[in-house]
């Protein structure tokens, strides 16, 4: 008992994850993911415990705590991994949740899983939670987690996450178990979602599915939240856009060994007038293929040319097994070969492709080296590297071209946003982003680092977590 948290944060995975070698001996590392880079600051400043999964099948020990978090794993065997995480979660509401960029599939054992899971992790979770205690469950492998949790300890409070976006109710709808995902979630006090719209596509959902009365309640940060009066108490929903660790990236990037490393980097691109830069876990939700379009196209137009204008795509592997991914890596690494076989030369490719996760040390040195940042993704429920890459441009350079589908593109309006479906306005992103007077870049450069200087990681958390601790406090007097 004593040992028990007074914050637990529930998500599918470990801040760590193992992999084996081929001598069969663990070894333990950092785990990629906005998920994890978002949690790891703020879980280390209070000494909570993490519920997640350890990243492979079947039973593993992980050490009982990493950077001072403790950890409290969830085995899944081969069988859940394919249903519940490759199935349900990733080949079932990943795809929905993202306006069906991917046709989802619905298979019922798939759901059956999700459920058995989600139960395992609502297990673990009260187990480990004191009385009393805060619960954050995250994201939308758990969305059953929040009913589950509360009916195994009523005594603690629960927040609830969704860090990618939530969808419009015309395709919520066609998920078969819709009512069993929104009462789920409504096991929670209060539901974050990343943008206002999130928030009253739930509510709508809310009323419509369940038959409960909404009532007006200004929650968190955008206009769009209200509250559920389920009759014995309510939920609470709003928006609560997520940030990075801006401060940490500040730090690194002026770092004297991380801008040496930057100017290698571009030493070792052939110093080139310009750099763009793409950082995507490789998801076809990214859009990496979009911005290889565009490029290819503007060096074929030679308003670019690949002696002086260099990308650098940096593809994090993710869900490899999972069909979808396996075959966007063909087509984005055809697309990579074609633009290098028709416009690169010995020692100069056009694009760098980097197919690797990196370390964020290195990461920084990229931002750095880069003199644009190119996000396209067709949805995205925030979009972390915008932030990252905005927050290391301490020298006030640099310019981003951010799609307006992801969630950033309603707080980082000094970008250059474009429609990711529109490849000429693609086009003419890059092209004005490339060639901006250095004064307006300052400038709009400045305007953005405000922002994410001032609503980081700890601001987001904290506005949650604040927002939690009311909430509960009005629900018991
Ligand atoms: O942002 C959504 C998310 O699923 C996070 O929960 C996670 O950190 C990241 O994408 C990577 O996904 P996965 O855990 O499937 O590798």
């Amino acid at each position: 008992m004593t040992d028990r948290s007074e914050f637990v944060v529930v998500a599918n995975r470990l801040p760590a994850s193992v992999h084996r070698t081929g001598t069969g001996a663990e070894t333990w590392r950092r785990s990629p993911g906005g998920l994890v880079n978002a949690l790891e600051p703020l879980l280390r400043k209070r000494s909570g415990t993490w519920v997640g999964w350890p990243g492979i099948p079947g039973t593993v020990t992980p050490p009982e705590s990493v950077g001072g978090i403790r950890l409290s794993p969830v085995s899944l065997d081969e069988h859940a991994v394919a249903s519940f995480y490759e199935g349900f979660s990733n080949s079932t509401l990943w795809p929905l949740y993202h306006d069906v960029v991917m046709p989802p599939a619905y298979q019922q054992s798939w759901w059956e899983s999700y459920v058995e899971v989600n139960r395992r992790f609502a297990e673990a979770a009260a187990e480990v939670s004191a009385p009393g205690a805060t619960v954050w469950i995250h994201d939308y492998q758990l969305q059953l987690a929040p009913a589950m949790v509360r009916e195994l300890r009523p005594d603690v409070r629960i927040g609830f996450f969704l860090h990618i976006p939530f969808p419009p109710v015309e395709l919520f709808m066609r998920l078969p178990w819709r009512t069993e995902i929104v009462r789920g979630l409504l096991g929670a006090d209060l539901i974050g979602f990343q943008r206002p719209g999130g928030a009253q596509n739930f509510l709508w959902l809310s009323r419509t599915l369940t038959g409960a009365a909404q009532v007006p309640k200004q929650v968190g940060a955008g206009p769009l939240g209200g509250a559920i009066d389920l009759g014995h108490r309510s939920v609470s929903v709003g928006s609560f856009p997520i940030s990075v660790d801006a401060g940490a990236w500040d730090a690194l990037s002026r770092d004297p060994r991380v801008r040496e490393r930057a100017a290698q980097i571009r030493a070792t691109l052939g110093n080139p007038r310009r750099v763009l830069l793409g950082v995507d876990r490789l998801d076809y939700t990214k859009g990496i293929d979009v911005r290889l379009h565009a490029l290819g196209e503007l060096l074929r137009e030679k308003r670019l040319h690949a002696r002086d204008t260099v990308m650098v795509q940096i593809a994090i592997p993710s869900r490899e097994r999972v069909e979808h991914y396996r075959l966007m890596r063909r087509e984005v690494e055809r697309e990579v070969g074609r633009l290098n076989g028709e416009f690169g030369a010995v020692g100069h490719p056009a694009v760098h492709y980097l197919h690797s996760s990196i370390d964020q040390r290195e990461l920084a040195a990229f931002y750095l080296a880069a003199d644009v940042a190119v996000v396209t993704s067709l949805r995205d429920g925030m979009n972390l590297v915008c932030k990252e890459y905005v927050a290391s441009r301490h020298d006030l350079t640099g310019a981003l071209v951010l799609s307006e589908f992801a969630g950033a593109a309603g707080e980082l309006t000094d970008s250059f946003l474009v429609n990711p479906y529109h490849v000429d306005e693609v086009k003419e992103a890059i092209m004005q982003a490339v060639s901006l007077p250095a004064a307006d870049t300052r400038s709009r450069m400045r305007r953005l680092r405000d922002h994410v200087l001032d609503h980081d990681i700890d601001h987001w958390a904290s506005s949650f977590l604040d927002e939690l601790a009311t909430e509960h406090i009005k629900v018991a007097t």
